[in-house]
């Protein structure tokens, strides 16, 4: 076992100086609006979310992708070019774009894998090649391939692998880097062949705004039938991190691609403060593709202190690989667990889950935390001992958050309180134990000893453990 996990990881480090179509280094940050807007898009939406990223500071925190998803055209023109619905886009599609990109930040659209989109509009089956053209002369840099509609072409890998990459060679002749997010809700096992032609790959149906409720539109336990092909709708954030702990390793494995655990619902109000740290926290340590769901426009102190949370976002950015869940006791409506990883400047990072709604007392041994160590440090390892850092310790308050809401913090406030990742990415910033990447320091523990933390219903312990100088060589 730990002979595989040292021949993966140099087989990881090799694979990491570039990706198959020269984007999607790291996952993908952004927004898209499909998880509070469903078809309610406009220009309106799309600039007006753009502009809110630049002025809060998100984008210097690295959310640089604009997603616009389903609902924006209106068929095929004469020409045979999808063509945008000019009601809610008056200024066409290159508008938008150009306007993107003048603020500094990245445009993404969506299309279909089938004859049509899940809402009924015009999909690219068949037309990869002129759709692909398009897009790129719009000056899309990002694009989500659904999977609705799709004449029966799945079911298979090899039919399903055939119909994506269509689009990805499609996308590759146009001559334009575009990051391509595949979105077949994890059908027809897409992590085993997804990682040549796609930069990220959905591995569920869609998330619902619920935290660990069974709903009959996912029926897949995560856990019981990994390979359940009724992917469903209204997952809940322990459904597909179930699903995760099976394909999280996927993720990466090649240097070029990101499982994608869909987009966050954080700050969309149904769940509860706890459930969105932890929904945040997991959906960064797993390496998702990370885009925003909520109304950016319109937020409160609570989820912007969420989202701007530079200690665990550096996670998203800086591992190399996702983490591993290492024991998991109950079902998605209650359990716990604990998920392992290792920073890129060799820390080690835990996560104690409370999937149920009572507060719990919960512990990790370091024999657990350490678990997927490599064998080469294996020895030194045990002999370690750690100082243990919050990563929510330091979380934002909310007269911190209101400021800068408000629009009445300067740009001197927002870089005091806001993590600039344009200027230091998160691993140097990780390198050079930059404060606000690291969380806040709350003892250590012995070699070998038991971590414990008390941790809220459906809330989350999440911690980077930092070897104790002098007394390693970790
Ligand atoms: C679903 C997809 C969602 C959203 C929606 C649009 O298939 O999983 O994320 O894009 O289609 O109709």
């Amino acid at each position: 076992m730990k002979q595989w996990v040292v021949v993966i990881s140099s087989f990881l480090a090799a694979c990491n100086a570039g990706t198959w179509n020269g984007v999607g280094e790291r996952p993908a940050m952004g927004w898209n609006d499909w998880n509070s807007f469903g078809c309610e898009v406009s220009e309106d939406l799309v600039l007006g979310s753009a502009k809110k990223i630049v002025d809060l500071g998100l984008k210097e925190l690295g959310y640089e992708y604009v997603v616009l998803d389903d609902c924006w055209s209106k068929g095929r023109g004469s020409d045979g070019t999808l063509q945008p619905d000019l009601d809610k886009f008056p200024n066409g599609m290159k508008h938008v774009a150009d306007k993107i990109h003048d603020m500094g930040l990245k445009y993404g659209m969506y299309s279909s894998a089938g004859t049509q989109t899940c809402g009924g509009y015009e999909g690219s089956l068949d037309h990869e090649e002129e759709d692909a053209k398009t897009f790129a002369e719009w000056g899309v840099d990002y694009l989500k391939y659904d999977n609705c509609h799709n004449q029966g072409l799945t079911r298979s890998p090899k039919l399903s692998y055939d119909r994506f990459k269509s689009m990805s060679d499609a996308l590759n002749k146009t001559g334009r880097p575009i990051y391509y997010a595949l979105c077949n809700w994890g059908e027809d096992l897409v992590w085993d062949w997804a990682q040549d032609i796609a930069n990220a790959w959905r591995i569920s149906g869609d998330i619902g705004d619920v935290f660990n409720k069974y709903f009959v539109h996912c029926p897949c336990d995560g856990n019981e039938n990994r390979y359940c092909t009724k992917t469903g709708f209204q997952c809940s954030v322990m459904n597909i991190m179930d699903k995760a702990a099976y394909t999280e390793f996927r993720g990466s494995l090649k240097g070029s691609g990101w499982n994608d655990l869909d987009m966050l619902e954080v700050g969309n109000g149904k769940m509860s403060d706890e459930a969105y740290k932890t929904h945040f926290s997991m959906w960064a340590i797993l390496k998702s593709n990370f885009l925003l769901g909520n109304d950016i426009r319109n937020m409160t102190e609570d989820t912007f202190s969420i989202i701007t949370n530079p200690a665990i976002i550096a996670l998203n950015q800086d591992m190399n690989a996702a983490a591993t869940r290492v024991w998991y006791y109950g079902d998605t409506t209650d359990s716990i667990g604990l998920w392992v990883g290792t920073s890129s400047n060799g820390d080690q990072l835990m996560a104690l889950v409370n999937g149920g709604n009572e507060p719990r007392k919960m512990n990790a041994t370091l024999e657990d935390v350490l678990f997927y160590v490599s064998s080469e440090v294996e020895e030194s390892a045990r002999k370690t001992a750690f100082d243990i850092y919050d990563l929510w310790g330091n979380r934002m308050d909310n007269s911190t958050a209101e400021a800068i809401l408000s629009g009445d913090a300067d740009d001197d406030f927002k870089a005091k309180h806001l993590y600039n990742a344009t200027e230091t990415s998160y691993k140097d910033g990780l390198k050079k134990n930059d404060p606000k990447l690291l969380g806040k320091k709350i003892g250590s523990v012995e070699p070998m000893g038991t971590i414990t933390a008390d941790v809220p219903a459906q809330g989350i312990a999440i911690y980077r453990l930092k070897p104790q100088s002098g007394k390693s060589e970790l």
